[in-house]
């Protein structure tokens, strides 16, 4: 008996379903391959640079959103299955209003070539997301641990924690 089933997640919506899928396929490699979301980088495919950082919703023991990012360089699709997928090209409103983060990394200059610049919008969406529920604000030490998975080679940090702070 045949009891496999598609994967089933939340992107863009809607849910997906995706049926044969190989189990090491990644995330990144569905979204820019499959769905055709390239707003999602490819840097160092190993975990490291954190250009591919995307944020993963899945509901907690008390039933609220949690939200959490992930480097969907190294997250295999079917580890998917239930959970929702956000990625920078979901943040901004309906009616291309910028998110709060994203018009911080404009403000602040927080971009130069813009490689490593959704992946940082991603981790800080979480971090603004976290804080702004708990009424929060991070210290810029905080903000530079959260931002640790993310590297730029080409602004420097200053702007982008500027960025994180506004
Ligand atoms: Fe570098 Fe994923 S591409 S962490
Ligand atoms: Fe170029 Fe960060 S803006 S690597």
């Amino acid at each position: 008996m045949n009891d496999t089933r598609p994967i089933r997640f939340f992107h863009r919506g809607a849910v997906v379903e995706v049926s044969d899928a190989a189990p090491t396929r990644t995330v990144l490699q569905w979204l820019r391959e499959d769905a055709r979301c390239t707003g999602t980088k490819e840097g160092c495919a190993e975990g490291d640079c954190g250009a591919c950082t995307v944020v993963l919703g899945e509901l907690d023991a008390d039933g609220a959103l949690a939200l959490k990012p992930v480097n969907a360089c190294i997250r295999f699709l079917p580890t998917l299955d239930g959970k929702a997928l956000f990625t920078v090209e979901d943040v901004a409103a309906g009616d291309g209003t910028l998110h709060p983060m994203q018009q911080a990394m404009v403000d602040c200059h927080g971009s130069q070539c813009g490689f490593c610049t959704p992946g940082f919008v991603m981790s800080m969406v979480q971090v603004y997301e976290r804080d702004t529920a708990r009424a929060a604000v991070p210290t810029r030490q905080q903000l530079a641990d959260d931002l640790a998975g993310n590297l730029c080679r080409c602004t420097g940090y200053r702007p982008i924690l500027d960025a994180g702070q506004r």
